[in-house]
């Protein structure tokens, strides 16, 4: 009994504390994963604060280099969705310059050790391409533990 109350202990001191967050959440919304997720992945609305997020949705029509446009109705759904999921603590809702999650200062910082060599790597393509080296990626875990960087 007293073992289990320290392992549960030792269970929420080493996870970290934002990958709840960050992941997708419980109410994943299926026009999202459709809509947001057939050109690259559909990115866990925490990783983003909301006024990024009001921002990308604003301009799908130009959503880099392409157009994302999708219908009145999905687009209300998909971006009161968004809003209410998105990043709350300050590091990860800080304004992401461009609106990319790979230019926030939170994503530069935890990825500082990888070199830029590695982001262009074949296997990798680019850095917005989380799932190349997170396995756990789709459901937004994020963990250390689950991080394999393609060799070429
Ligand atoms: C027609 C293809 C397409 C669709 C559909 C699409 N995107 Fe994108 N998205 C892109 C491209 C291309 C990029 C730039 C990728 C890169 O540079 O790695 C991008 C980048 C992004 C980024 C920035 C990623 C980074 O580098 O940090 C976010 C956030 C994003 N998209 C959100 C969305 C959302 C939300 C939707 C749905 C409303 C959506 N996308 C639908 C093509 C698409
Ligand atoms: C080239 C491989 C690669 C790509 C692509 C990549 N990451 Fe990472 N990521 C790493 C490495 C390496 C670390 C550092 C792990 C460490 O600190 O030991 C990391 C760390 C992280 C962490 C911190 C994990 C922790 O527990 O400290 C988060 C969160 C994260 N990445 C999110 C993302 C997101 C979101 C994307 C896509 C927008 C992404 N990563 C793309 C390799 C990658």
């Amino acid at each position: 009994m007293k073992h289990k109350f320290l392992l549960l202990i030792f269970a929420l001191l080493v996870t970290p504390v934002f990958s709840a967050k960050m992941g997708m959440p419980s109410d994943a919304l299926k026009s999202f994963e459709t809509e947001c997720g057939s050109c690259h992945m559909a990115y866990p609305p925490g990783l983003l604060g909301q006024k990024n997020w009001q921002s990308i949705m604003s301009g799908l029509n130009k959503h880099f280099g392409t157009d994302a446009s999708i219908d009145a109705k999905t687009h209300t759904e998909i971006s009161q969705w968004l809003v209410r999921n998105a990043a709350t603590r300050q590091k990860y809702s800080a304004i992401a310059p461009d609106n990319q999650i790979t230019k926030s200062a939170w994503f530069i910082h935890e990825h500082d050790e990888v070199r830029a060599d590695i982001w262009k790597r074949v296997g990798v393509k680019s850095p917005g391409n989380c799932q190349a080296c997170h396995s756990d990626a789709a459901t937004g875990g994020f963990s250390e533990n689950n991080i394999r960087i393609p060799a070429k």
